[in-house]
């Protein structure tokens, strides 16, 4: 079975977004477009078998080249925010493109988001499908060093898994941090509910804290008798009053090896009974409680307001190239970048 593309749109009149769904033997379904290699919809099944779209997202490619709360994007070269812009490497301070406050958030103006990449779909043998999207990102691009080539994939298998797997090189010493910024509402992304009721469980006893820009001071923090203890599943909802704003934090995973494709999080929509698990070889994770949505226009008329999604960001810890203590997001010529996330579904 060939994937299914078409054109989802045009951008800068002459240039054209192209879209792929991917399909999978139980019906699941994933559509992606070139611009920014962005997930903008994902089908999976409840417990009587009706299939629901999980993931915010827009109709129209005008809307994607927008796109401020990154909905389904890919993040680069930097995800998360690097405090006043910049960060030193090799004795070099290099000064990035600043778009939140003094600080750079998810890679600068315009990141890897809101480009197009090429693509090539293909249909795995043993069933699934996917997408090969590649980007090259140009020495010096948002501030960033060395010539980047960047290459993301998106497989649907017939295990109602999406995977994405990330792969980077460079010519000239830079550094890397790569993830996907998908919001999911289990319930659907229009259901009109919000995320309050989701049972989460993530694989960590410890968070990076951050300060009240939201910036990682470099100092870990224990989870235990705070809000952010999610080490046994909890609704999203019964502690989230305690912080100011939701939850926007990254914590740290447990793992037997730095790179180990090793449990990440669970979440569990009770009423529908849908169920996402997602296991990454990344050192850490991101939850974000969609703290900043507000009235926001999405697909097919659906609104999205405050906590009605939530997203799971694997990644490197944030503010990485500013923190020698964390784990090195540094990439040198010959050295590949790997990073490889599952988002497995299911019901109970
Ligand atoms: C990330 C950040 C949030 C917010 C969103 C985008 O998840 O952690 O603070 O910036 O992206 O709106």
């Amino acid at each position: 079975m060939t994937v299914e593309k078409g054109i989802f749109g045009n951008i800068d009149k002459n240039k054209s977004v192209e879209y792929f769904v991917l399909k999978n033997k139980s019906g699941m379904e994933a559509k992606v477009i070139t611009l920014g290699a962005t997930l903008v919809s994902l089908t999976a099944a409840d417990k009587n078998g009706k299939f629901a779209d999980v993931v915010l997202g827009y109709d129209d490619a005008a809307s994607y080249m927008d796109n401020s709360c990154y909905f389904g994007c890919t993040v680069g070269r930097i995800a998360n925010r690097i405090k006043d812009a910049k960060f030193k490497l090799d004795g070099r301070e290099y000064k990035l493109t600043v778009n939140s406050g003094k600080n750079q958030l998810h890679g600068g103006i315009v990141g890897f988001g809101r480009v197009l990449w090429k693509a090539e779909p293909f249909a795995e043998g043993n069933g699934g499908q996917g997408v090969l999207f590649k980007y090259s990102s140009p020495d010096g691009e948002e501030g960033y060093p060395g010539n980047l080539d960047v290459k993301v994939t998106y497989t649907l298998t017939d295990d109602n898994e999406l995977k994405i797997e990330y792969v980077a090189v460079t010519d000239k010493t830079t550094v890397v941090n790569l993830t996907n910024h998908s919001y999911f509402n289990l319930a659907g992304h229009n259901s009109g509910r919000d995320i309050l009721s989701h049972q989460l469980q993530i694989n960590s006893d410890t968070i990076t804290e951050s300060d009240s820009d939201l910036i990682a001071t470099g100092k870990l923090a224990k989870v235990e008798n705070t809000a952010y203890d999610f080490r046994k599943p909890k609704a999203l909802g019964a502690d989230i009053k305690k912080l100011d704003n939701g939850y926007d934090i990254n914590y740290v995973l447990i793992k037997k090896s730095l790179a180990e494709l090793s449990f990440t999080a669970k979440a569990v929509e009770p009423n529908s009974g849908r169920v996402m698990e997602i296991y990454t070889t990344e050192p850490g994770v991101q939850l974000y409680t969609g703290n900043f949505l507000d009235g926001i226009k999405g697909k097919g008329g659906a609104v999205y307001n405050k906590q009605t999604a939530f997203c799971l960001e694997t990644q490197h810890y944030a503010d990485s190239p500013n923190k020698p203590e964390f784990p090195s997001v540094v990439l040198r010529p010959g050295e590949t970048y790997r990073h490889l996330t599952v988002h497995k579904f299911s019901v109970q």
